[in-house]
């Protein structure tokens, strides 16, 4: 059988004395979108971290593939196709959008979209020589979005990518993900906070308490999951 895109098993750190993750596990198959949630400080960013290779976990492993991913370092693990945007933006802020996706693109693992193609995409056509830092934060965000996708990833790790924007922002960054999805195939591991939008898109969540994966299925039935709703309201619910 065909390993999923993207694999973790029995992932386990700690920072210090303190235990973050406890043996996680969790997939992403190829164009599959999949919601990563869980109350602040669960563990997510710091799941990512792992998967991008800035952090290295104690213990479990992490896949692409068939290939064993956890001792490389970042930049082997964005050729092997992995994108990613930060709950934080960071553009080149005294640069054009134009120029920001085109210096992303030269780190890419092979030649990347057409530049008008993916300005097309994220809706940032018309702000093609607008300087970053004159970007409001929802077009900011769009901009991170297009540099990750200059390099032609095959999964994105979206962390909070939603955080910040309006109602009418979020619906129109949702759908944006939903079209990077459906015309390039780019599956995307999604953390976000917007539950609403999440529970729209995602095929699949998992979630995290504590850094240990509580429940995971489709976004109706982890809705309902009594261990959800008391790791969110902090309270037992079934009493
Ligand atoms: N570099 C670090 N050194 C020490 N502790 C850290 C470090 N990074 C994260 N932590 C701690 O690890 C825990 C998990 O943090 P993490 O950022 O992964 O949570 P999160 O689920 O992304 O939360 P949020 O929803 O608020 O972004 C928190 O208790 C945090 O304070
Ligand atoms: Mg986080």
């Amino acid at each position: 059988m065909k390993p999923p895109l993207l694999d973790g098993t029995g992932i386990g750190k700690r920072f210090g004395g303190l235990r973050v993750l406890t043996d996680v596990g969790f997939t992403v198959g190829e164009g599959e979108i999949v919601a990563l949630i869980g109350p602040n400080g669960a563990g997510k960013t710091t799941l990512f971290n792992l998967i991008s290779g800035l952090l290295r976990p104690e213990t479990g492993t992490i896949r692409i593939g068939d290939l064993p991913i956890t001792a490389l370092p970042p930049h082997r693990i964005c050729r092997l196709g992995v994108g990613r945007t930060f709950q934080t933006p960071r553009p080149f802020l005294d640069l054009s959008v134009a120029e920001n996706v085109r210096m992303a693109a030269l780190f890419g693992r092979r030649p990347g979209p057409v530049l008008e193609e993916l300005l097309e995409l994220v809706e940032l056509a018309g702000d093609m020589g607008l300087t970053a830092r004159h970007l409001p934060v929802a077009r900011r965000k769009l901009l991170e979005l297009a540099m990750a996708l200059a390099l032609r990833p095959r999964i994105m790790l979206l962390d909070e990518i939603l955080g910040g924007l309006t109602p009418t922002e979020v619906g129109r960054v949702t759908a944006i993900l939903r079209r990077v999805r459906d015309e390039w195939g780019i599956a995307l591991f999604w953390i976000d906070h917007v539950m609403w939008a999440l529970m729209e898109v995602a095929e699949r969540v998992i979630v995290l308490h504590h850094g240990e994966l509580i429940a995971e299925g489709r976004p109706g039935s982890v809705a309902r999951d009594p261990r959800v709703l008391e790791a969110y309201l902090g309270q037992p619910t079934g009493s």
